[in-house]
């Protein structure tokens, strides 16, 4: 902040003098000439604003004490906010107080260089106020708009939880009439005839995908899911397990699969839940490469590192645009006709709940998805983690 402008003893008393003399002047002419909306909530407090105004211009050339402008700008700032005047009619209306001075100033009878000398620390004055006071103006807006949009966020996270709770209590309305429906389908499978037992295979695979649906929509919303029991076991065998369970698909698309799976990765965790985020992975893989006319390949790559054991899959379907990048690991978000949008996000929620870390990266030629686990502490070792990994 620039320094006043000095004054003498002398010239500092006469400059008071004159405010003292022209204070209703000033004030009378400066509320004639401003705009100042008739149903303005703060009408009465402006004619009292700008009387303080005067007197902390007096106190100013006293002693160049910016707290007191500080304390008085911020007011005034709060109180144009909320009586919603726009920043250019605030300016504007600050800067006619300086030019309605700078009027009465010249009307008077002193010599020019005095004047001058007094216009100078006017404007000094007027510089460290119009600065205090859109600063002020501009952090009480912020904050304003701040609010906002934290209110819209909480808004919309709000939106998507409760969303989250009745797709959770749909799924597990669901589930129970389905168990029993796959219980007594069992039964009668035994009766089969030759034709209808192909019919029975359709039934149960079907049941069974509905069933991965529905687990899916509980992983999701954190009620508890089926197989939530840590253990020890190998994801190399299971990565390895998938791929072979997934082969008739990868075979009826074209799909060439390369691997490079390093063995021995011990993992300790949900096995169940760790084929569902690879199933989720490849499926959607898969989903993607009938996009594509020629060339289909999944590649899948595990390996330890220091601590860390990375899996990757990757395929060369097309590329995910930008705009969906950000937000493909929250629910609900699908390009698909059919899609439900959770398969990303469940594989995130495993993830985690695992310690690890799930990315993506999406170029022309390749989709990938990296994952990141820890590398377990020596088997017999105390757990206390256990809880953690289930889905409560
Ligand atoms: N390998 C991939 N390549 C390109 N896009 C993908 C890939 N995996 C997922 N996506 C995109 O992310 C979206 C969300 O996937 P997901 O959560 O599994 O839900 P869904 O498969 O039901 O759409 C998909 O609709 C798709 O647009
Ligand atoms: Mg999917």
């Amino acid at each position: 902040m620039k320094k006043r402008h000095e004054l003498t003893r002398d010239d500092a008393n006469q400059l008071i003098e004159l405010f003292h003399t022209y204070h209703e002047t000033i004030l009378t002419e400066w509320l004639n000439s401003a705009s100042i909306s008739d149903d303005d909530p703060y009408r009465d407090e402006i004619t009292i604003n700008g009387g303080h105004t005067i007197r902390l211009i007096v106190a100013y050339i006293n002693d160049p004490n910016t707290q007191l402008i500080e304390q008085l700008t911020k007011k005034i700032a709060r109180e144009r906010v909320e009586a919603e005047v726009g920043i250019g009619e605030f300016i504007s209306n600050i800067n006619l107080g300086r030019s309605i001075i700078y009027r009465v100033f010249s009307r008077i009878d002193i010599s020019e260089a005095s004047q001058m000398k007094y216009l100078l620390v006017v404007n000094d004055f007027f510089d460290l106020y119009m600065y205090h006071s859109i600063t002020e103006y501009t952090r009480v807006k912020d904050s304003i708009i701040n609010n906002k949009t934290r209110f819209i966020q909480e808004m919309h996270s709000d939106r998507l939880s409760i969303l989250g709770q009745v797709a959770a209590s749909f799924a597990h309305e669901f589930r129970n009439p389905l168990t029993s429906i796959k219980g007594f389908i069992q039964m009668i499978e035994k009766e089969a005839t030759p034709e209808t037992a192909t019919y029975f295979t359709i039934i149960q695979q079907e049941l069974e995908s509905l069933e991965k649906k529905i687990t899916q929509f509980l992983y999701l919303s954190k009620m508890k899911g089926l197989d939530d029991q840590s253990e020890y076991f190998s994801l190399d065998q299971v990565v390895k397990g998938m791929l072979e369970f997934l082969y008739p698909r990868f075979l009826d698309e074209n799909i060439n699969v390369n691997h490079e799976i390093e063995s021995g990765l011990e993992m300790y965790g949900v096995e169940e839940q760790i084929k569902q985020v690879l199933l989720n992975i490849l499926n959607n893989a898969v989903e993607e490469l009938t996009e594509i006319e020629v060339d289909r390949m999944v590649k899948v790559r595990a390996h330890q590192e220091g601590d860390l054991i990375h899996l990757n899959i990757s395929n060369n379907g097309p590329m995910i645009p930008e705009h969906l990048l950000e937000d493909i690991f929250e629910p609900f978000i699908s390009t698909k006709q059919l899609g439900t949008g959770l398969g990303l996000s469940v594989c995130k929620q495993i993830v985690e709940k695992h310690k690890g870390t799930i990315q993506v990266l999406s170029t022309d030629n390749e989709t990938s998805f990296s994952i990141t686990f820890p590398k377990p502490s020596k088997k017999g070792e105390h757990h206390d983690n256990n809880d953690s990994l289930q889905c409560k």
